[in-house]
C-alpha cells in the first residue's frame, strides 16, 4: 500500500511516498481503508520533532511513528480476532493519535476503541475534520469551560480546527463569541458567524477589562497574569495550546492564581474521542459546519504539511486518500 513515510526528523519534505505492506490487524484492531484524514497540530509538531521536550514522547533521536496522521476517517476492511465493536464495510472514524497513529496510508489497522460509527450524513472528510479539533472545543468550552447560556465567550486562534467548531458549540449556547486571529482570515469568521472579530497583531484582548466570561485558547502566548483582568467575576480560561512555557506556567501557576481572583485558569488535556456522541448529536441536529482546506491527495500531505505550519489555512486541511474520489461520501 502507499503510504507517507517518516525515518527522521526535519521539515516536512523529508517525509517520502513509500509502498510498504499492508498490515493485518491482531488482537482487537480493525483494518481500516482511510478514505480521508486530515493534518493537525500533532503531524506538524512530530514531523519536526519540535518542541524538542516532546521528543521525550516522539522519541529522542528517531520519530518511533513512521506513518503519522491522527484523524481517520474510512471504510472496515477486516478485523481481528477479539474485535467486536465492527463488521466489514462500517463506516468509521476517530482520533487515532493514542492508538499509534497511521492514518497518512491507504490502510491503517488500529485498536478499535480508538474508532466510532460515522453518522449517515456525515461524509468521510467531514469525519477526518471531525475528532481532534472537534473534541479540544467541546472538552474545553463544556467540559473545562462550563460554558452557560448567553455568557460572553471569546475564541483566541479562532480559525484553526477549534476556533472554527468552538464556534458553533458556542452558538448553540446562545453565547455571543468574539474570534481572535490574523487579520486575512478575519473576513471568513465573521461570514462562518463570529459576533465581533479582532486582529491579534493590532489589538491585545486582554486590555478588555472583564469582557469575557469564558475564554477558550488555542494559542496561549500571554503571560498568566493577563488573562484575569479580561474575565468577568467568575470567568473562566481554558487553554487548548500555546507556546511550553506559557503552558507549564498555567500548569503550575493556574490554581494559585484562580485562588487569588477568583476566576479559574486551566489547561486541557485532550481525551481522545470522549464526547463523540455529542458531536454526532450536534452535527446531525444542526449541521455544524465545517471549513474544510483542500482536500488534497495522499502525496500531497508534506505540501498540506507545510501549509500548516505557514497557517495559511481556515479550518482543518483535508486530505483525501482514495483516488477515485471515493472519500467524499
Ligand atoms: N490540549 C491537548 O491535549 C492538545 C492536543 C493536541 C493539540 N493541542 C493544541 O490545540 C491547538 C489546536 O488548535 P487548532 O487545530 O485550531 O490550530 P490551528 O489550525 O493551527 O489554528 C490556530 C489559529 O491561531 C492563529 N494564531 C497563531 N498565533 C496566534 C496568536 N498569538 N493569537 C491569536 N491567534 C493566533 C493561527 O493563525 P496565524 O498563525 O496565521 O496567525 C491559526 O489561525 C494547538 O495549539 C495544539 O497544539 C492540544
Amino acid at each position: 500500500m502507499k503510504a507517507i513515510v517518516l525515518h527522521h526528523y526535519g521539515p516536512p519534505n523529508i517525509l517520502t511516498v513509500r509502498e510498504i505492506p499492508r498490515p493485518e490487524p491482531v488482537g482487537d484492531e480493525v483494518l481500516v481503508k482511510v478514505q480521508a484524514t486530515a493534518i493537525n497540530d500533532w503531524d506538524w509538531a512530530y514531523v519536526r520533532g519540535k518542541p524538542y521536550i516532546y521528543r521525550l514522547i516522539f522519541g529522542l533521536l528517531r520519530p518511533r511513528v513512521s506513518v503519522l496522521g491522527a484523524e481517520v476517517a474510512g471504510t472496515v476492511e477486516a478485523t481481528g480476532p477479539q474485535a467486536k465493536k465492527f463488521r466489514r464495510g462500517d463506516r468509521v472514524y476517530g482520533d487515532i493519535s493514542e492508538a499509534g497513529f497511521g492514518g497518512f496510508a491507504e490502510y491503517v489497522s488500529v485498536r478499535e476503541d480508538a474508532l466510532t460509527h460515522m453518522p449517515r450524513s456525515m461524509t468521510f472528510e467531514q469525519a477526518a475534520a471531525l475528532p481532534h479539533a472537534a473534541l479540544l472545543a467541546y472538552q474545553g468550552l463544556v467540559g473545562a469551560g462550563k460554558i452557560q447560556r448567553g455568557d460572553r465567550v471569546l475564541i483566541n486562534g479562532a480559525g484553526g480546527g477549534v476556533g472554527t467548531i468552538g464556534l458553533q458549540i458556542a452558538k448553540q449556547y446562545d453565547c455571543e463569541v468574539t474570534g481572535v486571529d490574523r487579520e486575512s482570515k478575519l473576513d471568513a469568521l465573521r461570514s462562518l458567524g463570529f459576533d465581533q472579530v479582532i486582529d491579534y497583531k493590532q489589538v491585545d484582548f486582554t486590555r478588555n477589562r472583564e469582557g469575557y466570561d469564558l475564554i477558550l485558547d488555542a494559542k496561549s502566548s500571554r503571560s498568566i497574569f493577563r488573562y484575569p483582568g479580561a474575565l468577568k467575576p467568575g470567568g473562566r480560561y481554558v487553554s487548548v495550546g500555546g507556546s511550553v512555557p506559557r503552558l507549564l506556567e498555567l500548569l503550575f501557576l493556574g490554581p494559585v492564581i484562580g485562588k487569588m481572583t477568583g476566576k479559574r485558569l486551566k489547561i486541557l488535556a485532550l481525551k481522545p474521542n470522549q464526547g463523540l456522541e455529542e458531536i454526532h448529536r450536534l452535527f446531525e441536529s444542526t449541521s455544524i459546519k465545517l471549513l474544510i482546506d483542500g482536500p488534497f491527495g495522499l502525496e500531497d500531505v508534506p505540501a498540506a504539511l507545510e501549509r500548516f505550519g505557514r497557517s495559511d489555512h481556515i479550518g482543518k486541511i483535508v486530505i483525501v486518500t482514495n483516488a477515485s474520489g471515493e472519500g467524499r461520501q
